[in-house]
This record gives structure tokens, C-alpha cells and sequence, in this order.
């Protein structure tokens, strides 16, 4: 019997039991709970065993995992696909020489590191400035991961702005640009264009309708302009002066990119300093992940868990939810990073796969999602696993008594899910109320739950850059582990090819330029109505 087939067998034959009653034997709180620097890793809401866990870990080993974590770290073009290393490690490692096609890639990162840090120190500090004064507000452009990470980086570090305001556009739709310069001064306005390749339209299309805002009122717009990208033709043709290009290599993933360049704007916001307190916390995250033994390895568990239940409990998605309100972008984030390296149908040598690929990940910081969502995740009949994180504490210690609400709310929502309430418990609660009969019996089913329902909780002291840059790190390598077992390439994203040649081809359609002959009858009349409805 392989690995995976004893899994799918152990799967089967736990299914029914209740989580809650693992608990019964043994240190299961502790047994089950991964420490690394600032990080807890609870699984023992879980059905999680540790039958299953062995067969999980056996399952990594047979993957070769400790290899192609070597592979990974030390430049070896596991991007088989595109040809490419995967070394966003190194943006954050500025130590030890790392090696590409036998050379050594780190002078060139600490360089570019450097001049990050030294336009940020100008414009912070006003010594760069636009044509009306010193920078007041940064205008990121950028789509995917050219903005989600620095997005979601800038919201999760707030309590450290010291910087200029940071404002971000992704959407073509060209109601996110008005909006987000509607009140800005251009001539206090920087626009970084951040786009590894600087082909994508969304961004070009902002980039020039942005050039265009600035020219109405300032002489020279290109000299407000940085632009963030491995391709220094296309931001030379655009008009941004080298000094303002800030370059990477093709080694690093569109979205595992905010460690380097792309997360120029935080660095804006927050500062250098701050910016590498949250590399130090990635780094630390790297090396825990480089050398802690497999069930001890905090990227790993996470996988395992996520690749028990997605793959053997058969759960198609996971919520992540943070407690930690600055976090809300995080699960955003967190749905390009794994769904777009893991949701993959071959794997690494073009076979179909023969299981799913990754699940489809979604969630919302607590407690808001307590009042939405909440219901279907307690009640309904599919399991979702949660995955919730928490600070022990806030940056407001005046309003330390919210936080422990918050923190209360966290833990009580894991409790209920694994605990839930039987019919009986249900019915007391009922008969108490007063009910009787036919009316108690119908009223008490809709107050059960079923309970049993697995999550996991991240906890850590404080949402510091540190511990923002380990979490960051942690779901990147988490990713990582999943697609290696799956046997997928996580680091090319051909998936998202064919919308986009398709939309360039409609442009003319739409336009009334184009007849769309070779078009589908749906897509045609869609069009159709769409050039009558606009006139
Ligand atoms: O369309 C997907 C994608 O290629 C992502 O992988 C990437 O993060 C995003 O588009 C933006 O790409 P770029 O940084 O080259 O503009």
C-alpha cells in the first residue's frame, strides 16, 4: 500500500470519531502545538492523530521534500516551466552568498536593498521632493503581486507609519484610479509603477492615465515617477529616469515579491528600519524552515494539515481568519499566493493529477466574519477548516479591554467549532424556555451544531514587522510544501494566459471595430448589448 492510500484509508477510518474525544488521553494540547520564535501552532482541534501524523510526515520524506527545500534555497531552477531559480529567500537573507548559473546573487540584491533604502531616507527625510514640496502621498500602480503584498504589508504595519501616505491602485476599472486620486496634489504626489514585467495592461493603462493626472498641473510628471520591475527597456521607454528604476531578477515570483522592490512603498511608509525588522522576521521563518526536522517544521504542519484535509477529509476550502483587524488583507493575499501557485491540474512532467489540486482559500478577520459568514462555517453541511490567528496583544493598551474581547471571541469560535451541541444539550436549553412537544422538538434541531469541525490557531505576541514578516514567510513555505507533495510546479501561473489574450481580442469587438466572427453566440450578443447599452 503506498503512503497515500494508507492515508486515505486512516482518513476513512476516523472520519466518524469526534475530535473533542482525542483529547481524552494524553497531552494532546501539547503534543499537537509546533513553537518557532515568536509563533504557536495549534492543530489539536484537528482529527489529526498521530497515526496520520506519521503517515503525513512519511508522505513529505516520499516527496522529497528535505531536497527540493535545498534545491529551492540554493538557486537550483526548480521553476521548471519558465526555466527559473525561486529565491525570493534571498531578498531577505543579506548574508551568505547565494548562487544562480554559479553566480553569486547577493552583491546585486544588497545593492538594489541599498538604493531602496537610500530613496526612501530621501524622500522621508525631504530631500527628494515633487514640484510643490515634500512628498505627502506614494500612489502605488500595480496589480496581483505587485500590490497585493505591499497592500496588505502597509494595513498589517499602520502602527509604524511615520512616512508619507500610501494609497494603492490595481483595478483597470477606472473608478479605482479616480477614486484614489480624487484629493491628491500631484504636486506632492509620487506614483510608483510597480510591475515585474511592465507588460500588464491593467498598470500600463493606470500608468498613463496617472502620467496624464500629474501633467495637467506639474511640468515635468516623469520626475515624480519610480518605477519597480525586471525589465529596464520597457521603464526607460516610459520615461522614468534610471535613478528611479529599482530592479529584480526573473528568480523572483510576482507574488512572493515584497521583499525586495515591490515593497518599496512600505518601505516609504514605514522606513528602512522597520522594513528590515520585517525581513530579519522572514529570514528567521527561513532558517526555522531550512533545518527544524519535518514534525517540528511550523511551514510544514501547516501543510500537512492543509493537505490532510484537502486531500484525504476531502474539505474543498479553507478560511483563514485572522483576529487581527490589520490582518484583513491578509486572506487576499493569502488566495493569490496559494491558489495561484498551487491551482494547478498537471504536475511537474505534464501528467494529469490524480487527486485535486490546492483548495480554494477565502476568509475575513474575526469578529466580523462572526456576523456574516460564521453560520454556514458552524451549521451548514459542508466542514470548512478555519484557520485563525491572534495576537496576544494590540498596539492600543488603552484599549487593551477590546483586545480581549477579540481574543476571547478567537478562542471561543475554535471551541464551539469542535465542541458544537447535541440535540439534547439543545433541547434542555428549549425546555427551559418553556417549550414542550412538537414545538420544543422542532425549535431544539435548529439550535444544534454539529460540532467535530477541525481548525487550527496561530498565535503570537504582537503584530510587530517582525512577526508579520514570519507569517508572511510561513504561508509562502507552507505553499511551497503543498505543491511539492502535490508534485506541482507552484511557481508559474499559465493559467491566468488565455483570459488575457481573450479580453485583448474583445477590446476591438466592443469597440464596434471588430464583427467578433469566430466568436461564441453568448459572447457575441454580450458584446452586442453592451456597445448598445453604451451608446
Ligand atoms: O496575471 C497574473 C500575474 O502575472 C501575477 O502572477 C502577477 O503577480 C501579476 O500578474 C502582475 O504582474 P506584473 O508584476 O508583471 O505586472
Amino acid at each position: 500500500m503506498t503512503i497515500w492510500t494508507e492515508l486515505l484509508t486512516h482518513a476513512e477510518a476516523v472520519k466518524t470519531r469526534r475530535i473533542a474525544e482525542l483529547f481524552e488521553n494524553g497531552n494532546r494540547a501539547a503534543e499537537f502545538t509546533c513553537e518557532s520564535g515568536p509563533f504557536l501552532f495549534d492543530y489539536s482541534k484537528t482529527n489529526i492523530d498521530a497515526a496520520a501524523l506519521d503517515l503525513l510526515v512519511r508522505l513529505a520524506e516520499d516527496a522529497d521534500l528535505a531536497a527540493r527545500r535545498e534545491a529551492m534555497f540554493t538557486g537550483a531552477k526548480i521553476n521548471e516551466t519558465e526555466g527559473r531559480a525561486v529565491l525570493h529567500t534571498a531578498l531577505r537573507n543579506l548574508s551568505h552568498p547565494v548562487c544562480v548559473d554559479g553566480e553569486d546573487v547577493m552583491p546585486k540584491v544588497r545593492k538594489t536593498h541599498a538604493r531602496m533604502v537610500g530613496f526612501a531616507r530621501d524622500v522621508r527625510e525631504g530631500r527628494f521632493t515633487g514640484q510643490g514640496g515634500a512628498i505627502t502621498d506614494v500612489v502605488n500602480i500595480g496589480i496581483g503581486g505587485s500590490d497585493l503584498g505591499p497592500a496588505m504589508a502597509v494595513l498589517a504595519l499602520a502602527p509604524y507609519h511615520d512616512g508619507p501616505r500610501c494609497h494603492f491602485v490595481s483595478n483597470v476599472d477606472g473608478a479605482h484610479i479616480h477614486d484614489r486620486l480624487k484629493g491628491l496634489n500631484p504636486e506632492t504626489t509620487l506614483v510608483i509603477v510597480a510591475s515585474k514585467t511592465f507588460t500588464t495592461i491593467e498598470t500600463m493603462t493606470n500608468a498613463e492615465t496617472a502620467r496624464r493626472w500629474m501633467a495637467q498641473t506639474v511640468k515635468d510628471p516623469a520626475a515624480q515617477f519610480a518605477a519597480l520591475s525586471t525589465a529596464s527597456d520597457k521603464t526607460a521607454a516610459f520615461g522614468i529616469h534610471p535613478a528611479r528604476v529599482f530592479g529584480f531578477e526573473d528568480w523572483v515570483g510576482g507574488r512572493y515579491s515584497m521583499w525586495g522592490p515591490i515593497g518599496l512603498s512600505l518601505m516609504l511608509a514605514i522606513g528602512p528600519e522597520q522594513f528590515d525588522a520585517m525581513l530579519r522576521g522572514a529570514a528567521a521563518m527561513d532558517a526555522h524552515f531550512h533545518a527544524a526536522p519535518l514534525a517540528q517544521n511550523l511551514p510544514v504542519l501547516l501543510a500537512l494539515v492543509g493537505i490532510w484535509h484537502n486531500q484525504f477529509c476531502g474539505y474543498a476550502t479553507r478560511a483563514v481568519l485572522p483576529y487581527d483587524q490589520r490582518l484583513s488583507r491578509l486572506p487576499a493575499y493569502l488566495q493569490q499566493l496559494e491558489m495561484e501557485s498551487n491551482g494547478k491540474r498537471v504536475s511537474m512532467d505534464g501528467a494529469d493529477l490524480p487527486y485535486h489540486s490546492g483548495p480554494v482559500v477565502w476568509g475575513e478577520p474575526g469578529t466580523n466574519g462572526q456576523h456574516a459568514f460564521y453560520q454556514l462555517i458552524h451549521q451548514g453541511t459542508r466542514v470548512i477548516p478555519c484557520e485563525f490567528m491572534l495576537a496576544a496583544e494590540g498596539h492600543e493598551p488603552d484599549l487593551a479591554h477590546q483586545h480581549l474581547l477579540l481574543a476571547a471571541n478567537c478562542l471561543a469560535q475554535s471551541e464551539a467549532l469542535m465542541r458544537g451541541r447535541s440535540l439534547a444539550e439543545a433541547t434542555e436549553i428549549m425546555r427551559k424556555k418553556g417549550l414542550t412537544g412538537a414545538e420544543l422538538e422542532r425549535q431544539a434541531r435548529h439550535r444544534v451544531f454539529p460540532g467535530s469541525r477541525p481548525s487550527t490557531t496561530l498565535l503570537y505576541p504582537k503584530l510587530t514587522p517582525e512577526v508579520f514578516g514570519g507569517i508572511v514567510a510561513l504561508y509562502e513555505h507552507r505553499v511551497f510544501v503543498e505543491g511539492v507533495i502535490l508534485g506541482i510546479n507552484s511557481f508559474d501561473q499559465w493559467g491566468v494566459e488565455l483570459g488575457k489574450e481573450l479580453a485583448l481580442a474583445l477590446a476591438p469587438v466592443l469597440e464596434g471595430t471588430s464583427d467578433g466572427a469566430g466568436k461564441d453566440g453568448s459572447t457575441r450578443a454580450l458584446a452586442a448589448r453592451v456597445r448598445a447599452l453604451r451608446g
